[in-house]
C-alpha cells in the first residue's frame, strides 16, 4: 500500500499494489480529471513530483516520450511503486458532489422493450449507491471483455436501483448479450458512479435538455431529479427519435408536463411512419429546439446527450442562438457495443 499526495489540494489517497492512481482516487472520493479510462486520450495526465511510478500501459500518443522523461504519467494507467507526490490540474466544479466509486453486485429485476431497438434494464443493487443525475456506471457481462459504460436513467433518490436504456448495436458483444441472453434474476457486477455530466444547480438560468436515441437516459434522470426537488426554473426537454416506435417514455414526459407548469416536453421525429397522423414536430431534434425558441436561446443552460452528429448540430444551433460554450454541457453518447 502506497500513499499518494495530490497537489495542489493536498488530498492523500492510498493505492494498493497493482491498482492505478485513478482507480484509487475515484474510490476514495478524490476526483481527478479523466475521460477514456484506458490510456488513450491523455486527459488524466499528472506530474510526478516525488517517488517512483510505473507509467503502465499508456499509449505513446497520449503520453509522449518527452513527457515520460519529464516525469508525467497517465493516472488511469500509472502504478505507484513508492509513496508519491503528484501534481494534477484539478478544477472541480462546485456543483460536483464527488461520490466515491464502489463495486456493486446487481440483480436484474426487469428487462422491458422500450422500443424495437432499445431495452430498459432495472437492476437492483446489493446496497444503495449515491450518484448525481447524469452520471454513469460500468457494467460487466459474462463472456464480454472489459466493462461497458451505461448512463443511469433513474433519479438519485431511487438509490437502490439502476435503470439503463440499452440500444442494440448489431454485432456488439455487450449489447447483444443484454438483448439476447441476459435474464431476469441474473446477477451482474458493476461499478460507479462515474462522469462529469450533471446539472449545475447553482446556476440560475432556465434549462434546455436535448436528447437523441438512448441518450435520453441521463436527461431523464436529470429532469426527474429537478422536478422532484421542486426546481422552479423553466425546463424544456427535446427528445429526438427516428419514428413513433422509437420514441420511448413519451407517456412519462407527457404526464410530467401536465403535472408541472415549469416543464415542457417536445418530441421530434425525423422519419415518422405515418406523417399525416403525427401531430408533433417533424425533423431533427435540434430543429425542434430552433422552432420552439425562434432560434434564440439566451438565458439558458443546455445539456445535450446523444450521438455525436446530433450533439454537433445542437451545439451549432445553440451557439447561433447566442449561447456560449460555457452554457453548454454534453455527453457524446457512443453506445457501448
Ligand atoms: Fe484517457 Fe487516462 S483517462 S488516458
Amino acid at each position: 500500500m502506497y500513499e499518494v499526495t495530490i497537489e495542489p489540494t493536498g488530498d492523500v489517497v492510498e493505492v494498493e499494489e497493482g491498482q492505478t492512481l485513478l482507480d484509487a482516487s475515484l474510490r476514495q472520493g478524490v476526483w481527478l480529471p479523466f475521460a477514456c479510462g484506458h490510456g488513450t486520450c491523455g486527459t488524466c495526465k499528472v506530474q510526478v513530483l516525488e517517488g517512483d511510478c510505473d507509467p503502465g500501459d499508456a499509449s505513446p500518443f497520449a503520453l509522449m516520450d518527452m513527457e515520460r522523461e519529464e516525469g508525467k504519467v497517465l493516472a488511469c494507467c500509472a502504478l505507484p511503486e513508492s509513496d508519491l507526490v503528484i501534481e494534477a490540474d484539478i478544477d472541480v466544479d462546485p456543483d460536483f458532489l464527488g461520490y466515491p466509486v464502489e463495486d456493486y453486485e446487481a440483480t436484474v429485476e426487469s428487462i422491458t422493450d422500450l422500443s424495437p431497438t432499445i431495452k430498459g434494464l432495472r437492476l437492483r443493487l446489493d446496497r444503495p449507491m449515491a450518484f448525481q443525475a447524469g452520471q454513469y456506471i460500468n457494467l460487466q457481462l459474462p463472456g464480454v471483455e472489459g466493462a461497458r459504460a451505461f448512463s443511469i436513467a433513474n433519479k438519485p433518490t431511487d438509490d437502490e436501483v439502476v435503470e439503463l436504456h440499452v440500444r442494440h448495436v448489431p454485432g456488439g458483444a455487450a449489447t447483444s448479450y443484454i438483448h439476447e441472453q441476459l435474464t431476469e434474476g441474473q446477477t451482474v457486477p458493476l461499478s460507479g458512479p462515474y462522469g462529469q455530466f450533471f446539472v449545475r444547480k447553482s446556476a440560475s438560468e432556465d434549462l434546455i435538455f436535448v436528447a437523441g436515441g438512448s441518450g435520453l437516459s441521463s436527461p431523464q434522470s436529470m429532469v426527474l431529479d429537478l422536478l422532484e426537488h421542486g426546481d422552479s426554473r423553466k425546463i424544456t426537454l427535446f427528445q429526438g427519435a427516428r419514428n413513433l416506435a422509437e420514441l420511448y417514455n413519451r407517456d412519462l414526459f407527457e404526464r410530467l408536463a401536465a403535472e408541472h407548469d415549469n416543464f415542457t416536453y417536445v418530441p421530434a421525429l425525423d422519419a415518422p411512419e405515418d406523417p399525416a397522423s403525427w401531430e408533433g414536430f417533424t425533423g431533427y431534434v435540434h430543429e425542434a429546439a430552433i422552432a420552439h425558441f425562434d432560434g434564440l436561446f439566451e438565458g439558458h443552460k443546455a445539456y445535450l446527450c446523444g450521438p455525436p452528429p446530433m450533439i454537433d448540430a445542437a451545439i451549432t444551433a445553440l451557439m447561433r442562438g447566442r449561447l456560449f460554450e460555457r452554457d453548454i454541457y454534453m455527453e457524446r453518447f457512443l453506445t457501448a457495443a
